[in-house]
């Protein structure tokens, strides 16, 4: 089991920590965050969510999963064993999560096909909405099931489940080893290009341009830390799971510091990118970039095909190579968001990684057929929500209290201290985990919760119970089976 589930060296950890961070949320999600709050203000807030919240969490979060070597299930349970349920509804959520986001990888492979011959047409948006998607506003599509949506969506699995039914270090750790540079090699060629286009910087200035009356507003701060959290794949289990592959001499204040400054530097290079091709398109268009800029997979699908259109035969090539690179900064995020609900069942119904990562990539792949269907965009837009707005923050304060207060943060102090090459954790550090965060957590979950009482209409209500119904009942079902290991209520601690 152990040779299974280890990463080869700490390089594979760091570098599979930066794919999982590195995804979706940096390249389309980022740059529109940006400069929908503030522009160059939101760096105040941006800076503050990564001080005290990023840094000192990622670390607990490593810490606790290097101890416990072991799925964050099995680590809960031996924390505390009436614990186990809440063990399971993490790892479901995450998995929910991996569904929808398995949904743009398989848009992005499509994206990917077509941009060798330009197949989008004159016109990205109908093609996206009307020809591709057959998108509605409502669940009245979802009984529309789109054959050429769902073979694409279909492939993303199976390269899921082809990367991680390996062993940890011959498929995740390789893949990332390579593929993880290959991602900032790209985005730098790119965005070097973009930056000499004609007008970019008139959508650089439009970026950066601060707006700083906006500070005042609760607004930003929110969006600083969700962005934050997202991006850097925070209280997921990711990091808690990957950590737990680890090696002994692992340093792992040093390597949350580089996870984070990678992921930065990745999100800020790629705004650059974004906005310097807007300002192109601004100045071929005549059209102002506050008007062209939009959020999310509008941006990639159809900004995006719009630029490559313009851009005649270099399209061919910028196309084929920007698809590309979300297509494998999703792959990368989405494996380790996999990973934290496919180590939970190999701990308890004693899987080989073989096994389970079969049967999860089957699930997975069967239950992403609803966003394969003309609601589909309709109902991932719901369910990003219920992930992000309510469950997550949520479930991270509830981590965040158990490792710091139960678990007892203070044990790690002098055994990350003397791994670290870099910084050694303090008072400081205990302060931040014990109080800074939690109260920060509150004060979001209440703002986000507020947030989602705006768009509330009948069938939102009813997709966010349908998904809660699901997270209950299938953590209820893991906890209730019995386990097929004797040590699953037990579990060896590294630190003593
Ligand atoms: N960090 C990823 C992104 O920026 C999202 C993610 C979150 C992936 C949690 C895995 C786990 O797109």
């Amino acid at each position: 089991m152990a040779n299974e589930n280890k990463w080869g060296s700490s390089l594979a950890f760091i570098l599979a920590m930066i794919g999982s961070a590195v995804g979706l949320g940096n390249i389309w999600r980022y740059p529109y965050v940006l400069y929908s709050n503030g522009g160059g203000a939101f760096y105040i807030p941006y800076l503050v969510a990564i001080f005290s919240l990023a840094i000192p969490f990622l670390i607990l979060e490593y810490g606790v999963g290097y101890n416990y070597q072991s799925s964050f299930t099995k680590a809960l349970i031996k924390i505390k064993p009436k614990f186990e349920f809440y063990g399971w509804v993490l790892p479901v959520v995450v998995f929910i999560m991996a569904v929808y986001y398995s949904t743009i990888i398989g848009w992005d492979g499509i994206y990917l096909f077509l941009s060798f011959f330009k197949g989008w047409g004159a016109n990205p948006n109908t093609f996206l909405n009307v020809n591709l998607l057959q998108s509605t506003d409502s669940l009245s599509g979802v009984f529309n099931f789109i054959p050429f949506v769902a073979i694409f969506m279909i492939a993303g699995w199976f390269i899921i489940w082809f990367i991680s039914h390996k062993n940890l270090d011959d498929g995740l750790g390789k893949v990332c080893k390579v593929f993880v540079p290959v991602l900032f090699v790209i985005m730098f060629f790119i965005v070097i290009f973009s930056l000499t286009l004609p007008g970019a910087n008139i959508g650089l200035a439009e970026l950066f341009n601060p707006n700083w009356s906006l500070l005042w507003h609760f607004d930003i701060w929110m969006a600083a830390f969700g962005q934050i959290f997202f991006s850097l794949s925070l209280g997921m289990g990711a990091g808690f799971t990957y950590a737990s592959y680890t090696g002994d001499d692992i340093d792992l204040i040093s390597s949350g510091l580089y996870v984070v400054i990678a992921n930065s530097a990745f999100e800020n290079f790629a705004a650059l990118g974004v906005f310097s091709i807007l300002g192109y398109m601004s100045l071929q268009s005549g059209t102002p970039v506050s008007q062209i800029i939009t959020q999310g997979t509008t941006l990639i699908f159809v900004v995006y095909p719009q630029v490559f259109n313009v851009l005649g035969t270099i399209g061919l090539i910028a196309g084929p190579l920007f698809f590309f690179t979300v297509y494998v900064a999703g792959i990368t995020s989405m494996l380790s968001a996999f990973e934290v609900l496919s180590i939970s069942i190999q701990n308890k119904f004693s899987l080989t990684r073989r096994k389970a990562t079969l049967v999860l990539c089957l699930v997975g792949g069967f239950a992403s057929m609803v966003y394969a269907t003309s609601a589909g965009g309709y109902i991932l837009g719901i369910a990003d929500i219920f992930v992000n707005n309510i469950v997550i923050i949520l479930s991270v304060l509830v981590e965040c209290i158990i490792f710091a207060w139960i678990f007892k943060a203070e044990r790690l102090i002098d055994f990350l201290n003397s791994r670290s090459k870099t910084f050694k954790l303090g008072k400081w550090w205990l302060i931040h985990v014990k109080y800074i965060i939690p109260v920060i957590l509150i004060v979001i979950w209440v703002g986000g919760l507020y947030e989602l009482l705006s768009i509330k209409t009948t069938e939102s209500v009813i997709i966010i119970i349908v998904l809660a119904l699901i997270t209950i009942i299938s953590s209820l079902i893991f906890t209730k089976r019995p386990a097929k290991t004797k040590d699953w209520f037990e579990t060896e601690e590294r630190i003593k």
